[in-house]
């Protein structure tokens, strides 16, 4: 069974072993890669403690996949380009052999400063081949990578650190992102004096030559770390099953939960969705244009392209700097192949540009991929005959967080799109779909919760200290699945449409936020007795954020107390968390137990009043009418 399907009797051949025989297909894929030593059981799972091992018994270093094994054919071939976010920096390029030497050193760099296997490492990094080379060395001497988006705060950060016990931290001086200089080491420097204990060093990578505060005992810049470190640095043996990375995601309750990866079925699955998504062809460029802090970044820019041997762009900047062609011109000047991005990008680029890609020899694309959100149809459109120029196939990918890969997508060239359906399944994935009792919905167009029921290579592990929370969240609701928190259709030929969330989740801009973070954010200003918070539909976010919140006194100047309530959330989360909507009320509708009904405040938030449905069941029906009139005044 080779790595890469070709054509559709690949597919469905691929796809129907993987069925009959899991283990037996899964073990062909596997036996691609590099092992030190070969696993003993392919699979073993139990999907109610839950219970999920892959290739265990298999020993590997997941970097020597990455970078050694090219060595010897592709040395020389780019592995990483990095474009600027200023047009006019030069860009960089670094070829596998480069790289190697680069993570060898930063490894040993890291083994001096005393991280041993299994420590956590914080990164709070811009886009720069310093954070692909840190987190390749961190995973090659066996620690453990912790990325945080470094457009959260201070406070998400502190949590983060706090709740993995990170060793140390890496991070930049600054980061130049659009027109805005943002200062990265000082976010740690706050993150660290909220009582981050287990720091014992913070490594700064010099971006910007930028003047910042300096603590010697635990600051060290990274050109004195690497200075005089060896270029050859041995990959630690690692077991399958142990923890390559943690990621946090936000749930429907609580603070954001560390999703863990572990070494070998997430190498083996990354490679292999990489490859076959994408399509990609030895000499290609491929260009995903997340940020590394999302697992997109961490799947599709960083492991799954270098270990199929790729040349992966990295880019520092944002779409609409220094104009709303940077995207097109950065893929005119690298020759981009494969392009990988998520609708809000499309949709904002549409807006301000709608015949922008037309300026641009955008010939080298082949396949244009889309990730994160529901792409509406005529975003999908724009993307196809604009950028795409109606040849290049649309590949709309469903994953997750929790999946470490994608799961339903179509295969460019061999299997067929439609706009807005993630289509079908890949190999060795068992997506369906269940009704609210958890009975399977059997046959074609159907509606209903998205479920998984067999288990794959990359599926999460457990939530970090906290494997009840994984049960509860992801194996509890449906006896024997997994369960996604998405809703989905299927047409008439079984392909899958992603609906959405279905939990309180709210996608911004592709970026899963918690409503109950941003209430608990929210809760903290003086004034507010209580708030509510629900998704709503955004032209450009796909789901913007609507906050209900009832005040205690007089909060005097309604737009002074709104700021401050934005400043609150983008101090305790981040920017990307804040409300676009902020409704002062003097009730919140409840359910006679006391519970708020967030349906009702979800229809009003989206001007639905003729569908409410009853609302004689709530303890206090009347302020339906005023929610409903404020909500006017607003718009
Ligand atoms: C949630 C996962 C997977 C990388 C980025 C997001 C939504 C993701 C699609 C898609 C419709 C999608 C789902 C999912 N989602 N891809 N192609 N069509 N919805 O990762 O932050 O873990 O969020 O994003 O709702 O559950 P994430």
């Amino acid at each position: 069974m080779p790595l890469q399907i070709n054509n559709i009797h690949d597919y469905h051949e691929a796809y129907q072993k993987s069925i009959d025989n899991p283990e037996a297909f899964w073990d062909e894929i596997a036996s691609h890669f590099t092992w030190k030593e070969i696993w003993n059981k392919v699979v073993h799972f139990d999907f109610v403690s839950p219970e999920v091992r892959w290739f265990e018994g298999g020993k590997l270093n997941i970097t020597e996949n990455c970078l050694d094994r090219h060595i010897k054919d592709k040395g020389d071939q780019v592995a990483i380009i990095w474009e600027a976010n200023d047009v006019d920096t030069p860009s960089v390029s670094l070829t596998y052999k480069e790289l190697l030497r680069e993570v060898s050193i930063c490894a040993n760099a890291l083994k001096s400063m005393g991280i041993q296997k299994g420590d956590r490492i914080c990164f709070y990094m811009p886009m720069i081949p310093q954070v692909v080379i840190s987190i390749l060395a961190c995973a090659r001497i066996g620690a453990v990578h912790s990325i945080v988006f470094a457009g959260f705060s201070a406070n998400s950060l502190a949590d983060r650190i706090k709740d993995c016990t990170c060793k140390m931290v890496i991070c930049s001086d600054f980061n130049k992102r659009g027109s805005k200089n943002i200062p990265v080491k000082e976010v740690v420097d706050e993150a660290i004096a909220m009582g981050c204990d287990s720091v014992e060093k913070v490594l700064v990578y010099n971006s910007t030559n930028q003047k910042i505060n300096w603590n010697p005992e635990l600051d060290i810049w990274w050109d004195d770390a690497m200075e005089g470190q060896s270029d050859y640095c041995e990959a630690e043996t690692m077991d399958s099953e142990d923890m390559l990375f943690i990621l946090y995601t936000s749930g429907s309750t609580g603070k954001p939960k560390g999703v863990v990866h572990t070494c070998g079925g997430y190498m083996v699955y990354t490679c292999y969705s990489f490859l076959n998504v994408f399509q990609y062809k030895p000499g290609d460029v491929y260009w995903c244009t997340a940020d590394v802090g999302w697992i997109t970044g961490h799947s599709y820019i960083i492991y799954g392209p270098l270990l199929s041997g790729a040349t992966t762009l990295i880019f520092e900047g944002v779409p609409t700097y220094p104009d709303s062609g940077r995207f097109w011109k950065v893929c005119e000047k690298h020759k981009v192949n494969q392009f990988y991005t998520a609708p809000t990008a499309i949709r904002a680029l549409m807006a301000s540009g709608h015949e922008e890609p037309d300026n641009y020899d955008l010939s080298s694309l082949k396949v244009i991929g889309s990730v994160g959100e529901p792409i509406n149809e005529e975003a999908w459109m724009w993307y196809h005959s604009k950028v795409g120029k109606s040849h290049c196939p649309v590949v709309d990918t469903w994953w997750q967080t929790e999946t470490g890969g994608i799961m339903i997508s179509p295969l460019p060239g061999i299997t067929d799109t439609k706009p807005c359906f993630a289509s079908y399944p890949l190999p060795g994935i068992q997506p369906c779909l269940v009704d609210l009792q958890g009975e399977e919905l059997h046959g074609h167009n159907q509606e209903g919760l998205l479920c998984i029921k067999y288990p794959w290579p990359s599926m999460i592990r457990t939530t970090y200290r906290d494997h009840e929370r994984c049960r509860t969240t992801y194996f509890s609701t449906f006896h024997n699945k997994y369960f996604t928190g998405d809703g989905a259709k299927t047409d008439e030929h079984g392909r899958y449409r992603i609906i959405g969330r279905v939990d309180d989740v709210i996608n911004v801009s592709g970026h899963r936020i918690g409503t109950a973070e941003v209430e608990d954010a929210i809760n903290q200003h003086d004034h507010v007795v209580e708030s509510a918070v629900v998704g709503f539909p955004h032209a450009i976010k796909g789901q913007g954020i609507y906050a209900y919140v009832i005040t205690s006194g007089e909060v005097g100047d309604h737009a002074h107390f709104r700021k401050e309530v934005l400043d609150i959330v983008s101090k305790h989360i981040g920017p990307i968390a804040k409300p676009d909507a902020i409704q002062i009320v003097s009730q919140l509708p409840k359910t006679r137990s006391g519970k708020i009904m967030r349906r009702i405040l979800r229809k009003i938030a989206e001007g639905e009043y003729d569908s409410l449905g009853d609302i004689s069941t709530l303890l206090n029906p009347e302020c339906v009418e005023e929610l409903k009139a404020g909500v006017k005044r607003l718009s």
